[in-house]
């Protein structure tokens, strides 16, 4: 999949974390968001039918995917290197995938209508996460 113009603007909003797997899992998950927030956008002015479902379906999919494994790969290497805010960091990540799950179970059931406060939550978990908590293992880690 090709970066929209969009997409290419919000990566570079995000902060260099030091290491280029994380980083570009980081830009990952921010396209997804944004792939996202454009689904919502356009179901402002009209009911979902079956094929915004499924994409909805596959986003989510995909954005718990690629989350819980850039989640796990970040708290084994803090682990590993006995990273001091590796509780913290447990924390945030444990409570955003609680909430995505959650999110998930009423995408199924159809059971969610997309406001713009969700939309805005999912982007500002994302980028604070990145720039303000994860970007604080970037000098430890390269220490190392
Ligand atoms: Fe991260
Ligand atoms: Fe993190």
């Amino acid at each position: 999949m090709s970066l929209s113009n969009q997409d290419q603007n919000s990566s570079c909003l995000l902060k260099d974390v030091g290491i280029m797997r994380f980083n570009k899992e980081h830009m990952r998950l921010a396209s997804y968001v944004a792939e996202f927030q454009e689904v919502v956008d356009s179901l402002r002015t009209r009911e979902a039918n079956i094929e915004d479902w499924r994409h909805i379906d596959a986003l989510f999919g995909r954005i718990l995917k690629v989350a819980s494994g850039h989640f796990k790969a970040e708290e084994d290497m803090m682990n590993a290197q006995g990273y001091p805010g590796y509780d913290s960091q447990k924390k945030q990540h444990d409570k955003f995938l609680e909430k995505m799950l959650k999110v998930q179970e009423d995408i199924r059931g159809r059971k969610i209508k997309f406001k713009d406060d969700f939309k805005a939550m999912l982007w500002d978990w994302l980028i604070n996460h990145i720039n303000q908590v994860d970007v604080e293992y970037r000098d430890f880690f390269n220490k190392k």
